[in-house]
């Protein structure tokens, strides 16, 4: 276990080219190769959903800086993946109600004084969450609550991702993204990532079993919301909207006692 792990994050930069091809489960942070957010989404605006956080950073290879996504669920806390937290903590901005990244005003933005990452992420399957604290709070802004029960990962939920990242040329680029992506339930993915690292305590499978929306690289970090609730988080794929490899976010609700002690610290 831990030597695959260890194998994986040396060949991190060469997976970014071949993310179909190898057996790493979460993919690290990468962004869209220009002209290439969410697949087969609709354009959101943050007006609708505050609580949405552009999560950029000054070494993306994408020329607007963005990078990953994130939620805000205190004034100066917000949650989002812990692969996303690959860089330096001087490196990230916070960027909450810009709808479109391209644009360099608007909305307000804070960096980061404090990194939380779930200790056992890269030692144990899922646990891909992470807490920021802002180091100027959005004061003001609505906050999104923690889903705390399990049970809420239920076959048929209707769930709704956001983000800024790849849309595979299906929408704008680097502009929120919003899809609803049906919840597939555990066996679905132990099934069809059966050779990754799926944990059914600790990841929601979600998506269409046909493909034609999801969400995708850059989206990482960034909210799955049910019932007004974080449910899930961003996580990884095998490609993006592809027949066959859903969505994996993690399971809020698992690790919800861990962020919530970080979250009021
Ligand atoms: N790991 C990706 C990122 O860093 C998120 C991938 C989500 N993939 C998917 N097919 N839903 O941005």
């Amino acid at each position: 276990m831990t030597g695959k792990f260890k194998f994986r994050a040396v060949l991190a930069a060469a997976v970014v080219a071949v993310a179909s091809a190898g057996a790493l489960a979460p993919a690290e942070a990468r962004t869209p190769p220009p002209g290439t957010n969410i697949v087969g989404g609709t354009t959101a605006s943050t007006a609708q959903v505050p609580w949405m956080i552009a999560l950029n950073n000054s070494r993306s290879s994408s020329p607007v800086g963005q990078y990953c996504g994130a939620t805000l669920v205190k004034a100066n806390k917000i949650v989002t993946a812990a692969h996303c937290m690959g860089q330096a903590m001087s490196t990230y901005t916070a960027i909450q109600g810009r709808d479109n990244l391209n644009s360099t005003t608007g909305g307000k933005t804070s960096k980061i004084s404090k990194i939380w990452k779930d200790p056992l992420y890269g030692r144990a399957a899922g646990h891909d969450v992470a807490v920021l604290t802002l180091a100027t709070p959005f004061t003001g802004v609505a906050t999104l609550p923690l889903e705390t029960s399990r049970a809420a990962d239920a076959v048929g939920a209707r769930p709704t991702t956001y983000g800024y990242g790849e849309t595979e040329g299906t929408g704008p680029a680097n502009r929120l993204q919003k899809v609803v992506v049906p919840v597939l339930g555990d066996a679905y993915c132990r099934s069809v990532y059966a050779s990754y690292d799926y944990v059914a305590n600790g990841e929601i499978c979600a998506g269409y079993k046909a493909g034609g929306k999801d969400s995708c690289q850059g989206d990482s970090g960034g909210p799955l919301v049910l019932n007004g609730r974080l449910f899930g988080v961003v996580s990884w794929g095998i490609g993006c909207a592809d027949a066959g490899n859903p969505g994996v976010y993690a399971e809020v609700a698992s690790y919800a006692a861990a962020l919530t002690t970080q979250i009021n610290n």
